[in-house]
């Protein structure tokens, strides 16, 4: 096993699926792959194997951030050989053409985390991006399965709660569409690794108009993006 994650070598799939919530891993592997099975339940971080369309796929726990996030995602592809990661979660939206529920496929992220200017001794601002294949995957499976996607750039915060919203409308003239906590962190890592990543996000809240959604409505567009994920991680 790896430091945080209970699972023997070649437990864990080449693709992975990373909610922040360890529930909502469980949900997916209950809900859409075939013979799942938990491979870990450290710091009740959980994650499974099982298959899609008979690929192997594991869905794996992440937790809120980047440090945790970047925790996961390190050791899956150093230390399990994972080399495709989809990060399917929920965002605040920060434009008014965004709507709740709507699924947003990121293919840049900005950030106000430390972590890459400590990367790079804050000498440069580097651009953690999706990986292309992914990304373009992604889009021709929402168009078969008819599920209206917005792909663009959004930011990865470190802190949920803000004092500074300003800087979220300066964002959004900037074209930055949704707030997360996790994608920029991912999408570094994977390049450092060599593996490819991609984030699909539903929007679960509305920064501008401060509308939420119920649990029951994330739940169900929640399932339209694993659908995305799924199709496009064993395409
Ligand atoms: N994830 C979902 N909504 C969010 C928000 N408003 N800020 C940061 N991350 C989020």
């Amino acid at each position: 096993m790896s430091t945080h994650i209970g699972a023997e070598p070649g437990e864990i799939a080449e693709r992975v699926l990373m909610p922040g919530d360890p529930l909502r891993a469980k949900w997916i592997a209950e809900t859409y792959l075939e013979g799942a099975r938990c491979y870990t339940t450290v710091r009740g971080m959980l994650g499974f194997t099982g298959k899609w369309n008979g690929v192997d796929v594991s869905v794996q726990g992440s937790g809120m951030g980047m440090p945790s996030a970047s925790i996961y995602a390190h050791e899956l592809v150093n230390e399990y050989g994972v080399k495709s990661l989809i990060r399917v979660g929920s965002c605040g939206a920060l434009t008014e053409d965004l709507q709740l529920r709507d699924v947003v496929a990121a293919i840049g992220s900005s950030t106000d985390s430390n972590m890459n200017r400590m990367r790079f001794d804050g000498l440069i601002d580097y651009a953690p991006v999706a990986d292309f294949g992914l990304l373009r995957t992604s889009v021709e499976v929402a168009e078969r399965r008819g599920i209206s996607m917005r792909v663009g750039p959004i930011l990865a915060a470190d802190a949920f709660y803000t004092d500074r919203p300003d800087l979220y409308d300066t964002l959004a003239d900037y074209g930055v569409l949704a707030v997360e906590m996790e994608s920029a962190a991912l999408y570094t890592i994977a390049a450092r690794f060599k593996a490819r990543a991609l984030t699909i996000l539903t929007v679960s809240d509305h920064i501008k108009t401060g509308e939420k959604t119920t649990s029951q409505e994330r739940e169900q567009t929640f399932g339209q993006m694993v659908e995305i994920a799924l199709d496009t991680i064993i395409a």
